[in-house]
């Protein structure tokens, strides 16, 4: 631990406490985001706190640091912002604290980028989203994808108030209402405008190669764009897939 204590038995507060783990790009842009909103974030690298101290201190006054497994224990809700290959490692479980994420509700920001991660065909089956690999390995947590599909520099520099003319919009999939609803509040205190987008299962329309991932439109063209997908060549061709997979895959074979 560096810098402050984390304490998972402190009294909460009014808002949840938000662990990111995956001090980079992305990591640390949400980091200041939900500081600016008054939030207390917790962050992690790939190692030891001293390993992102520096660089905390930096761009994220006001964080505080710990291992994943201490800022997952101390957080009310998760992001993971970090590669998605470590998240989900070929045979190995062991890179994310899973303990401490059960029960937690988890913000999968994660996309699967062949040049980052590795030709990995698990991470590329057009039948299931990752989001839902993330629920599969974390199947005790509640996992929503956001966050994912806007570019790091727009997330930096889009943020607006609530109800502000001309307000971005980000994507959200999820399983459960209540789940979507935390992570709405989450996207609303970063400034944008949260939209609803489908299930885990449907949030291939926010994955690389839909027209959503890069997006950084104002919630009415995300809510089109969503809407389209399914016509789009990409969704017409997933369709295509899903449906050949389900001829011929078992309907309990688990696949991760
Ligand atoms: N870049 C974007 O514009 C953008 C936008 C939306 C979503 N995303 C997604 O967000 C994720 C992170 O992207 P990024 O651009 O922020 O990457 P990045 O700048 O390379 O940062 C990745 C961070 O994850 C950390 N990390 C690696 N393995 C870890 C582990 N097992 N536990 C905790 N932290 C770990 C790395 O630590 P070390 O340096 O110690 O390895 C680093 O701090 C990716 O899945 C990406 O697709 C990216």
């Amino acid at each position: 631990m560096s810098k402050a204590q984390l304490d998972p038995n402190r009294p909460s507060e009014a808002l949840p406490t938000i662990g990111i783990l995956g001090a980079g790009k992305v990591g640390t842009v949400l980091a200041r985001l939900l500081i600016g909103s008054g939030y207390r974030v917790l962050i992690s690298g790939s190692g030891a706190p001293s390993k992102i101290d520096l660089i905390i201190d930096v761009l994220v006054p006001g964080a505080t640091t710990g291992t994943s497994a201490e800022v997952a224990a101390a957080a009310d809700v998760v992001i993971l912002a970090l590669p998605l290959g470590k998240a989900l490692p070929l045979g190995a479980r062991e890179t994310l604290p899973l303990d401490e994420l059960r029960g937690k509700l988890v913000i999968d920001a994660m996309n699967y980028w062949w040049e980052i991660d590795g030709v990995r065909d698990d991470l590329n089956d057009p039948t299931v989203a990752t989001s839902e690999l993330v629920q599969r390995l974390l199947s005790d947590s509640h996992v929503v994808k956001a966050f994912n599909h806007m570019g790091y520099h727009d997330l930096d520099e889009g943020p607006r108030p609530t109800g502000a003319p001309g307000r971005r919009g980000i994507g959200i999939a999820g399983d459960d209402d209540a789940d979507l609803a935390a992570a709405a509040a989450l996207v609303d205190a970063a400034g944008f405008d949260p939209v609803r987008v489908g299930t885990l299962h449907e949030s291939f329309l926010l994955q690389p190669g839909s027209e959503l991932f890069g997006a950084n439109f104002p919630a009415d063209e995300v809510r089109a764009a969503a809407a389209r997908f399914p016509r789009t060549e990409r969704g017409l061709e997933l369709a295509a897939q899903r449906a050949e997979n389900d001829r011929t895959v078992p309907a309990d074979t688990v696949r991760v």
